[in-house]
């Protein structure tokens, strides 16, 4: 599918047809997944897949109770690991040069060093960026997706046993629509949104 026609198609699908994914599906969608960019490539999103029914019945009800969570073939926990970047910097940059590799190896580490509000920016910003590859990906595979943040953080990192040091940013559900959503609610004028040189 080309992109313009994946971005256009792409909605939050609130209803999903019983369909089971294949696991050579998700493994490809995952692929692309983590081809998303992140700063100073520290990769730093990690995702949990589920697809086993009782255990996405139980994420729906701390979604509370929103039904695509349930009903779709693949829900997606997108978590961040707040301290990739110090995790053995050197296999980010594995294919370049040792000297540029420890040019940016250095950068990271004054960028990053005592700098939680960083850490937890990029988080977001790198699960966000992946979130958007994901369903454009799943768009492209003849999926549809919804992206959540309606669900209790705290619970849900519990239930996927989420380590000390990583965050939950949100979930994607994958599947295939039981029906078409309701035309977009209405987009802005871009006039009203893009501004030339300075607002
Ligand atoms: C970060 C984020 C969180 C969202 N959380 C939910 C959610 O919990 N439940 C839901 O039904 N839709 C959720 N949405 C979907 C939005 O409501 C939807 O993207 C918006 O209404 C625009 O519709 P469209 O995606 O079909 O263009 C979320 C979207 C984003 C970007």
């Amino acid at each position: 599918m080309d992109t313009f026609d994946a971005i256009k198609s792409r909605r939050s699908i609130k209803s999903f047809q019983n369909h089971e994914m294949s696991k050579d599906e998700i493994n490809k969608l995952m692929e692309y997944a983590i081809l998303s960019p992140t700063s100073y490539n520290i990769q730093n999103w990690r995702f949990v897949t589920i697809t086993k029914q009782d255990l996405k019945d139980k994420l729906c009800v701390l979604s509370y109770g929103q039904r695509q969570v349930a009903e779709a073939s693949l829900v997606i926990v997108l978590c961040a690991d707040l301290k990739s970047w110090e995790k053995n910097p050197e296999r980010y940059w594995k294919n370049i040069p040792e000297e540029p590799r420890n040019f940016l190896i250095k950068g990271i580490k004054q960028a990053y060093t005592g700098n939680s509000k960083l850490e937890h920016d990029q988080a977001i910003r790198s699960c966000g960026i992946a979130a958007q590859t994901i369903m454009l990906a799943a768009q492209s595979m003849g999926y549809d997706s919804c992206p959540m943040e309606g669900f209790d953080y705290g619970k849900v990192g519990e239930f996927i046993g989420l380590p000390p040091d990583h965050i939950v940013t949100m979930m994607v559900v994958v599947g295939k629509k039981a029906k078409e959503p309701a035309p977009r609610g209405g987009q802005l004028p871009l006039s009203e949104l893009v501004f030339e040189d300075h607002f």
